[in-house]
């Protein structure tokens, strides 16, 4: 399969089967995010295996599991990534290049994948023993798709590329009001 093959067919899956995923295929997911680019090369991603007991425990700290056995959670050391001059830490890059390439890499396996973020963070914080200066980005789960899998009805919602890209400046874009309370995820205490 080409890269655009690849990028055309993945979709957030959020039914995966029981069927566990082969070590090596892991392996060479974390091989695969080994390889990205990071800011001075200096790799701050600090990356958390999750399965069995710790699928678990995460499995505490959200609603969204979906049936994965497997997954990782994608973090940096803020203080081992690069600080622009501009004071711009540059590590929940760094982990999102590295959560990409792992979850296309995924994807060139044969697995379904999803990116989450909602989970309670402090809870994730408290479970599995996170230092301050440890950043969560947000988990990568993948396995094998269940039966019921199928891209979300607003999978093809994408928004034109005159919303979203802009040539020579920004003086065409339009300001968008605060979402901060939109889709605000509701953790019971
Ligand atoms: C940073 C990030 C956080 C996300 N968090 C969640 C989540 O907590 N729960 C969920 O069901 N999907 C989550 N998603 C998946 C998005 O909803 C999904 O990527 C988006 O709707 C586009 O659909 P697609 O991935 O099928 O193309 C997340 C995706 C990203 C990139």
């Amino acid at each position: 399969m080409t890269f655009t093959e690849i990028a055309e067919k993945r979709y957030s899956v959020r039914n995966f089967s029981d069927k566990p995923v082969e070590k090596e295929k892991l392996q060479k997911i974390l091989e695969i995010g080994r390889l990205a680019p990071t800011g001075v090369n200096w790799q701050c991603q600090r990356l958390l295996i999750l399965e069995g007991e710790a699928m678990e425990k995460f499995r505490r700290c959200t609603f969204f599991v979906f049936g994965a056995q497997s997954g990782i959670l994608v973090c940096y050391d803020k203080n081992a990534a690069w600080t622009s001059d501009w004071g711009t830490n540059m590590g929940s890059i760094d982990a999102s290049m590295v959560l990409a390439s792992m979850m296309y890499s995924a994807e060139e396996q044969g697995l379904g994948t999803i990116i989450i973020g909602g989970y309670h963070e402090p809870r994730l914080r408290e479970l599995f023993k996170i230092p301050d200066y440890i950043i969560p980005v947000a988990a990568l789960l993948f396995g094998y798709p269940g039966p019921s899998a199928a891209p979300h009805p607003r999978y093809h919602q994408r928004k034109p590329l005159e919303e979203t890209v802009f040539y020579n400046d920004f003086s065409s874009a339009v300001p968008t009001e605060d979402r901060t309370e939109l889709h605000r995820v509701k953790f019971p205490d």
